[in-house]
C-alpha cells in the first residue's frame, strides 16, 4: 500500500485527478472504475475543470461504476446513474453509452446481471484504475462487513450503519433502498490500480482498520492489503488514528525522488 497523507481534502482530490489524467492521456482506450458518495465529488469537479481547460479528453474512455441501488430506476434522482450524470458525465465528453453501472431492473435476474457485468469488464480488457471511497464501517462499494473477499458483482443488503449514514441524502418519506448491486471485492481487486480516497474524522477508524488491522471480511477495505498497486490518499483527519505517520510521509518523499530519477512506473 502506498499511503499519502495531505493537509487538505482538496489535495486528495487534486492528486486523484492527476492519476486519472495520467491514465487517460497515456492509454488508448482507458477503463476507469468510478465511485459515488460525497468523497469523490471534489475529484469529479477537478476532472471537469481539467477537461474544460483541454488538459484531457474522455472520448475514448469507458467507465464502470462500483454500485447501484436496487428498486429505483435511472430516472430517480437518488440513483447512482443520476449522481454520475449530474456530477461528471454531463459535463465531460465521455460517450454515455460507454458508462456502465451494475443495474438490475425489475424482472431481471440479478445473478445473470452480475455475471454480465463481470463479463463486460473482462471483455473490454479490465479496469485500469478503480476509484474508491470507504464507508465508516470499512465497506468498499457496497461490500458490507462479512462480504466474501472472493465476491463478484451481486446483490448486497445494506447494513444498518450504511443506511443510517446515507439517510442524510434522503428526504423524510422518500424511499431509501436497502438493497444494491455492487461489484464484489474480487472484482475490485482485479483492477490494475486501486486508488482509495478518505477524508474526515468519521473515516479515521475504518482507515486504521483497513491499513493496520488484520485482513478480514469484517473490514472489507482490508482486502486492499492484498492488492499490488493500492494507493491510499488521506487527509490528516482521516489519517488521525494511524500509527507510523512519519514513516508514510518519509516513504512518500522517497517515492517522489525515485519517480523523478526513474520516471513514473505505471503498468496500465
Ligand atoms: C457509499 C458508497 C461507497 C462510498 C461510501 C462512502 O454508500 N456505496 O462507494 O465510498 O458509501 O460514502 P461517502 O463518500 O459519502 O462518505
Amino acid at each position: 500500500m502506498q499511503i499519502v497523507i495531505f493537509d487538505h481534502e482538496q489535495q486528495v482530490a487534486d492528486t486523484a485527478a492527476q492519476w486519472i489524467e495520467t491514465l487517460v492521456n497515456n492509454k488508448k482506450s482507458p477503463i476507469l472504475g468510478l465511485a459515488t458518495g460525497s468523497t469523490p465529488i471534489k475529484l469529479y469537479q477537478q476532472l471537469i475543470r481539467r477537461y474544460q481547460e483541454k488538459k484531457l479528453t474522455f472520448k475514448s474512455t469507458t467507465s464502470f461504476n462500483l454500485d447501484e441501488y436496487l428498486g429505483i430506476d435511472a430516472t430517480n434522482s437518488q440513483s447512482y446513474r443520476h449522481f454520475m450524470n449530474e456530477n461528471l458525465f454531463n459535463h465531460i465528453d465521455i460517450d454515455n453509452t460507454h458508462t456502465y453501472l451494475p443495474t438490475c431492473a425489475q424482472g431481471q435476474n440479478p445473478r445473470e446481471q452480475g455475471l454480465a457485468y463481470e463479463e463486460k469488464i473482462k471483455q473490454l480488457g479490465g479496469i485500469d484504475l478503480q476509484i474508491l471511497g470507504i464507508g465508516a464501517n470499512g465497506h468498499i462499494g457496497f461490500n458490507e462487513p462479512t462480504s466474501s473477499l472472493a465476491s463478484r458483482t451481486r446483490i448486497k443488503t445494506l447494513s444498518q450503519q450504511t443506511l443510517a449514514d446515507n439517510s442524510r441524502l434522503f428526504n423524510n418519506n422518500e424511499f431509501q433502498p436497502t438493497l444494491a448491486m455492487t461489484m464484489g471485492i474480487a472484482t475490485i481487486l482485479d483492477a490494475r490500480y486501486v486508488l482509495l480516497m478518505a477524508t474526515g474524522e468519521n473515516k479515521a477508524k475504518a482507515v486504521k482498520d483497513m491499513i493496520t488491522g488484520p485482513l478480514s471480511a469484517i473490514c472489507p477495505a482490508s482486502a486492499l492489503q492484498m492488492h499490488e498497486n493500492a494507493i491510499i490518499l488521506l487527509d490528516k483527519t482521516a489519517a488521525s488514528q494511524l500509527p507510523d505517520q512519519e514513516y508514510y510521509q518519509w516513504a512518500n518523499a522517497q517515492n517522489i525522488k525515485i519517480n523523478q530519477a526513474f520516471g513514473l512506473y505505471h503498468n496500465y
